[in-house]
């Protein structure tokens, strides 16, 4: 018999398979769904910092008056005004989610600021939530903003965050940093416990027919997990937090390829709005197959067994370009 059972963010997980931020997660009912598909636990959908601002004011006003709204959000209201949750149905949709299920149960927040949301960060602790996730990504909108005044927002903003909340604090990232291990390490430092690496971000592109801007496709594939596999090697054992890969984790290879790295659990969305949430018993089933087969019979016994600080003299994962001859391609 082989355990799948983890600990992330100080939660015992049964598996490591966590259902990532989405639609998916976005009512008890889809939550109850996760939960009986197997998962280990879930994200819930990110309460939107617009939408914290929007509790406390007219959304026509708001929606003429802001331009930085995050395009994803933007959709969501014009679409289906119904479908989005202020403040208070964010609480209540964490109370159902606890309620409905006994699997760890994440909140979720988008933040870009920490004016907004303090108050929130507080409740949802109230609310039953097992640990907090911030959702940061700040755009660089002006031609002269700087890095490192990016970098001081999201050290504040976790800071703040740490400061209001008591529960565990992930924070998910994009990969788009000019030296990953120091913000991680500053984000460590204001008080996270884990990082999320990485997040996938709204893509828009251009139609070359109609001429338009539109949205990319929304789903990953299995390529896209080479950061997460690069970066969780890189950090794993050297920073004192959790990790959880994310973006592309759609086969059971993923999963034992992000674990081997040094990864405490995995996110998963596409492959489950691909598959259909049932997907989490294939990947469940097949990380146990290879375990059985490598003759593993916990995630700890392989975790991290590929991670650079075990192997500090290979540069497979600290080598930006390609050399031809040493690995063979032009
Ligand atoms: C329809 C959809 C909605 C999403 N909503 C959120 C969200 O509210 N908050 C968040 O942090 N990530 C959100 N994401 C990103 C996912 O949580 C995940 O990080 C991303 O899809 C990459 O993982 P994947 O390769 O398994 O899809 C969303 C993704 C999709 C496809």
């Amino acid at each position: 018999m082989v355990s799948l059972a983890t600990r992330y963010l100080g939660l015992n997980l049964r598996n490591p398979l966590i259902v990532g931020a989405s639609s998916l997660t976005m009512t008890a009912k889809g939550v109850r769904a996760c939960a009986a598909a197997g998962a280990g636990a879930v994200v819930l959908k990110s309460l939107f910092e617009e939408q914290v601002r929007l509790d406390t004011a007219a959304l026509d006003q708001s929606l003429e008056a802001e331009e930085s709204w995050h395009s994803e959000v933007f959709a969501l209201m014009e679409a289906n005004v119904s479908m989005r949750y202020g403040t208070r149905e964010y609480l209540q949709v964490v109370r159902d989610c606890k309620a409905a299920t006994d699997i760890p149960v994440i909140a979720s927040v988008n933040c870009v600021s920490t004016e907004w949301w303090e108050d929130f960060a507080g409740e949802v602790t109230a609310a039953g939530a097992d640990a907090l996730e911030l959702n940061i990504a700040i755009m660089p909108r002006t031609l002269v903003t700087t890095g490192a005044e990016i970098e001081d927002r999201y050290a504040e903003i976790v800071k703040v965050a740490r400061k209001t909340v008591r529960i565990p604090i992930a924070v998910k990232l994009g990969p788009y940093f000019t030296s990953i291990p120091q913000v991680v390490v500053r984000l460590r430092e204001a008080g996270a416990d884990g990082f999320v690496l990485f997040n996938r971000f709204y893509r828009p592109t251009v139609d070359i027919e109609t001429l338009t801007l539109t949205a990319a496709d929304p789903y990953s594939t299995s390529d896209e997990l080479a950061p997460s596999v690069r970066w969780i090697c890189m950090l794993a054992e050297r920073v004192s937090a959790d990790f959880a890969a994310a973006t592309g984790v759609h086969t059971p290879e993923d999963v034992i390829r992000v674990v081997l790295a040094g990864s405490n659990a995995v996110q998963v969305v596409s492959a489950l709005y691909l598959q259909g949430v049932k997907h989490l018993r294939v990947l469940r089933e097949g990380v146990e197959e290879w375990m059985e087969s490598h003759g593993y019979s916990t995630l700890d016994e392989f975790r991290g067994l590929m991670c650079q600080a075990r192997h500090p003299d290979n540069e497979m994962f600290s080598r930006c370009q390609y050399i031809k001859g040493l690995v063979g391609m032009e």
